[in-house]
């Protein structure tokens, strides 16, 4: 039955909202994780140590972080939060914040490196070995975001062959999981298949991620082949927030609301209640004044 396990990553406080013109106010994100962690989410990624002239929205991680509550709450075993960190300062920064997670994140491909952080993929590689080591000896998980596992908006497609070989790296710098991201959402199971495969032939299923966005509606019907693979990690975004700045026509993460609903349909567990996830959905659509992007939240809401 351990196999019926499903662990979300929650993305909305920071893919969600690092792409809305108008950001949250520190209240309001507080707000927000908090719903978030009441709905039975054990990963949450808050926030982006990144450059506050690139990302305007992330520039009160730090605060943020400080703010939130620590520790068990209602029994539930505390809260993982997770935080983007794209080089030293964003590590110093991410420990003085006492995150629990980091996440380092570079790409398969030049075009989108450059755009993202400044750097080539090869560069990107050299700057985290310290990071890992550094975060490792301070026993802070890091996990590797790998993007344009598809394909780049920039450099085209993106070889399966390709994927694994920078899996593999990602892997043996020290990061305890890779998550997969087709951040355009351009992804199809006749992509995404072959690319899992060839993935999943240099690492186990149990330290990948998947991190689909939704941009074609793809990315429920990609979830399918990576759960048929042992798969038990999934990054989601609450009603479907999400985007990439540096990614032209990127939309929002697959929704949470969608990732839940399908694995109570398979009998799998989640530990997340869907209703007071659908209504926080909801909630944060409407605070963004943007309508909500999740069909199940759509759905549950008009009962
Ligand atoms: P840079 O400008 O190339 O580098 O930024 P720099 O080192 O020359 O720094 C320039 C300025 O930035 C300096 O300030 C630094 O202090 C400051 P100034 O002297 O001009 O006042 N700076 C920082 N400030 C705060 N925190 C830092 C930091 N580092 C430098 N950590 C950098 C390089 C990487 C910082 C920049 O390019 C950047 O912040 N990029 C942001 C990228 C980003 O957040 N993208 C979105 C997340 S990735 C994503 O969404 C994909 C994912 O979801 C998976 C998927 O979907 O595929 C994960
Ligand atoms: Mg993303």
């Amino acid at each position: 039955e351990q196999d019926d396990r499903v662990s979300l990553v929650e993305m909305g406080p920071r893919d969600g909202l690092q792409n809305e013109m108008i950001p949250l106010s520190l209240p309001q994100k507080l707000e927000l994780i908090r719903r978030l962690g009441e709905s039975g989410l054990q990963r949450i990624e808050v926030g982006a140590f990144v450059s506050p002239k690139r990302v305007p929205q992330m520039a009160d991680s730090a605060a943020l972080l400080a703010a939130l509550p620590r520790g068990a709450i209602a029994g539930r075993p505390p809260v993982r939060y997770g935080a983007l960190v794209p080089n030293l300062q964003g590590l110093q920064g991410a420990i003085a914040a006492r995150v629990d997670e980091i996440g380092l994140f570079t790409a398969c491909s030049d075009g989108f490196t450059r755009a993202n952080i400044g750097i080539s993929v090869e560069e990107s590689l050299v700057r985290f070995a310290p990071l890992v080591q550094e975060a490792r000896r301070l026993g802070i998980r890091v996990r590797g975001y790998l993007s344009t596992v598809i394909g780049c908006p920039f450099d085209g497609p993106t070889s399966p062959k390709r994927v694994a070989a920078m899996a593999e790296r990602l892997f043996d710098l020290g990061c305890h999981e890779i998550s997969l991201g087709d951040t355009t959402g351009i992804g199809t199971p006749g992509t995404v298949v072959p690319m899992l495969d060839a993935v999943l032939r240099e690492i186990p299923a149990g330290r990948l991620a998947v991190h689909f966005h939704d941009t074609y509606g793809q990315a429920l019907a990609n979830l399918m082949p990576a759960l048929e693979r042992g798969i038990r990690t999934i990054d989601s975004s609450v009603a479907g927030l999400g985007g990439c700045p540096y990614a032209p026509g990127a939309s929002g993460n697959l929704a949470s609301e969608e990732v839940v609903y399908l694995l109570r349909g398979l009998g799998m567990q989640t530990g997340v209640d869907l209703d007071i996830l659908a209504a926080t959905g909801q909630w944060v659509s409407e605070q963004l004044g943007r309508p909500n992007a999740s069909r199940v939240g759509q759905a549950l809401a008009a009962r």
